[in-house]
């Protein structure tokens, strides 16, 4: 089993596993309309948000961290490790998708870039997993800011393949980055 990547500095972003003193905060965060407007998964119920948060320090698969910055907790970033597709014989938990969520009060100040690269750092230099993707819904452009600023490749534009709780079907954009693509911008 994988060992955790945390804790890690991006810059005055700390991200590192989460903990108990996490959750009120980051549960007000994640249930902000500001905030799931964007989330395929728009309200989390509470209990529900506290047994995930707290479960991941023991996941095989689950590297998600909370970001601090000034010993506040003021985001999450989301990775998890998953199969691709393909044909029997396909090397099992190569890839990784990646997502966050930060406290709105924060935004606009390089939190979410900083999330950004330090789970890619994670997942490509720690997990030493071959390809990371991430999704956004189309209208999303401070997301879709973030992995480009990151260095991922906006991989598909997919044309009304999202459903929106308000919107209805809305365009949606896949993002990838593979190892060496990483490598070659971090030498
Ligand atoms: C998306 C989110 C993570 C961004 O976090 P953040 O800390 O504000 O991000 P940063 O400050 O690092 O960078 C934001 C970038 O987007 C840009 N931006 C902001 N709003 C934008 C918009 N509407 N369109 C295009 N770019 C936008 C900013 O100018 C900045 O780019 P710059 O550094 O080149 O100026 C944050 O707003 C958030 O948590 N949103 C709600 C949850 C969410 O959408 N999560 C992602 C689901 S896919």
């Amino acid at each position: 089993m994988p060992t955790t990547p945390w804790p890690k500095n991006i810059g005055p972003v700390l991200l590192r596993e989460p903990r108990e003193a996490d959750i009120a905060p980051l549960e007000m965060v994640r249930n902000d309309p500001q905030v799931n407007r964007f989330m395929l998964r728009t309200s989390v119920d509470p209990s529900t948000f506290r047994r995930e948060l707290l479960e991941i320090p023991q996941s095989a698969t689950d590297f998600s961290c909370v970001a601090e910055v000034d010993g506040e907790t003021v985001a999450i970033g989301f990775l998890e490790i998953s199969d691709g597709m393909g044909q029997p014989g396909m090397p099992r938990g190569t890839e990784a998708g990646i997502g966050y969520v930060v406290d709105p009060a924060h935004a606009g100040r390089g939190i979410g870039s900083a999330v950004a690269r330090g789970l890619l750092a994670a997942a490509f230099e720690h997990l030493g997993v071959r390809r990371v993707t991430a999704g956004c819904f189309a209208d999303n452009g401070a997301s879709a800011r973030v992995l480009e600023k990151a260095g991922m490749r906006r991989e598909q534009h997919g044309v009304q393949d999202s459903w929106h709780a308000e919107l209805g079907w809305v365009d949606g954009y896949t993002y990838g980055m593979l190892a060496h693509e990483w490598r070659a911008q971090h030498r």
